[in-house]
């Protein structure tokens, strides 16, 4: 039936508000309250005998796929190749009978991800489809499919679709290191417990909605931003970056932190804002001193962490955004949101047609 923008200006502020909720939902078919452990489906594989994954996707959803590169490496110790599905599907890398590929999409339609997951089952690969239409050509022709619970997504930019399908990769990511030996009890019980209060935290991040807007209002005449982050906070600084361009078309790109050195720091002056993304964690302190670097060169650096990183920062930076503090792992759950917000609040103050930017298709079902 016909969805509404139940009182909200933008079809996309609803979607970034119903974020807790469908990110409860998504996880609900993984996370059985009962026994409070993460219970993936009965995979198609052993995933002992598994040597490396691969990921498939395009735009958002392949960020999504680079958030679980970093989780399904670190938590059960399988290597992951990430693809973007355009490449994958025509650059003639060999393809191992066996090996298992998971294609991410909202729609299950995009031409590049079903064609690249068409060529890989011809090769004989297990495909893993995370989708979030379920009557979808990639849900009716993969080998297992893992549902995102988003519910219809309208605007254009895709926003709660990504947070639900990170949520259905960290479980997917959890459920073989649980499977693989590579999490041991009491990880795997902290990692389900901050898995499981993932919802109340991003309702509690949607509290700093006044503050992005108000650091909106200092972007709208900018020509450019550049977006930093480390680790999982990378490949959420490239969805921020790219959020940002497509609904203000301004020029956003988005650095490894640790890559600023190599090119990206020539750019640095007061007229180029930054968006530091900088969770506390084992990788802190080296963002710490990239950001330090940007501040030296007068670079106007605006900082999305927690109250530690505030507190190590705060007298450095121009503006500072204090989120919940949560368990590393979990952290690009909740960063996802602020960059949503700071592009939305941006693209209302320009005046874009923020729903329906120009060029752009919500599912694009030809190359
Ligand atoms: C289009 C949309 C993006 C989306 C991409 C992949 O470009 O505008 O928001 O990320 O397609 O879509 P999918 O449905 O495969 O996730």
């Amino acid at each position: 039936g016909a969805v509404g923008k139940g009182g909200h200006r933008h079809y996309m502020l609803k979607e970034i508000y119903e974020q807790p909720a469908v990110i409860g939902d998504s996880l609900r078919t993984y996370l059985d309250p009962g026994r409070g452990t993460i219970e993936m489906k009965e995979m198609p594989f052993d995933p002992k005998a598994l040597t490396r994954m691969m990921i498939v996707a395009c735009g958002t959803s392949a960020y999504a796929g680079m958030v679980a590169k970093y989780w399904v490496e670190q938590l059960a110790r399988l290597p992951v190749d990430v693809d973007i599905a355009s490449e994958f599907r025509y650059r003639d890398t060999p393809l191992i009978p066996g090996e298992v590929a998971v294609f991410i999409s909202q729609s299950g339609e995009t031409a590049d991800t079903l064609a690249a997951m068409r060529h890989a089952k011809a090769a004989g690969l297990i495909t893993i489809a995370v989708v979030n239409v379920p009557e979808s050509s990639m849900a009716r022709e993969a080998d297992l499919v893992l549902r995102t619970k988003a519910g219809p997504e309208i605007g254009v930019a895709s926003t709660k679709a990504f947070t639900c399908q990170l949520v259905t990769l960290a479980c997917l990511a959890i459920g073989l290191g649980r499977a693989r030996g590579t999490i041991d009890a009491a990880r795997d019980q902290k990692l389900t417990q901050a898995i499981a209060e993932v919802p109340s935290r991003v309702a509690d991040v949607l509290n700093n909605d006044d503050r992005m807007r108000s650091i909106a209002e200092s972007l709208v005449h900018v020509t450019g931003v550049l977006y930093v982050g480390r680790g999982t906070a990378f490949p959420i600084a490239l969805e921020g970056a790219l959020k940002f361009k497509e609904i203000s078309y301004i020029h956003a790109e988005a650095y490894a932190a640790g890559e600023l050195k190599h090119g990206p720091i020539a750019l640095i002056d007061d007229g180029l804002p930054v968006v530091a993304l900088a969770p506390s964690g084992p990788l802190f302190e080296k963002t710490a001193s990239n950001i330090e670097e940007i501040v030296a060169r007068r670079g106007r650096v605006i900082l999305i962490t927690d109250e530690a990183g505030a507190g190590r920062l705060a007298d450095l930076v121009a503006e500072v955004v204090v989120l919940p503090t949560v368990d590393p792992v979990v952290a690009p759950l909740l960063y996802a949101l602020p960059v949503q917000l700071l592009a939305y609040h941006t693209a209302v103050l320009k005046g874009t047609d923020v729903d329906q930017p120009r060029n752009l298709a919500k599912s694009v079902t030809v190359e």
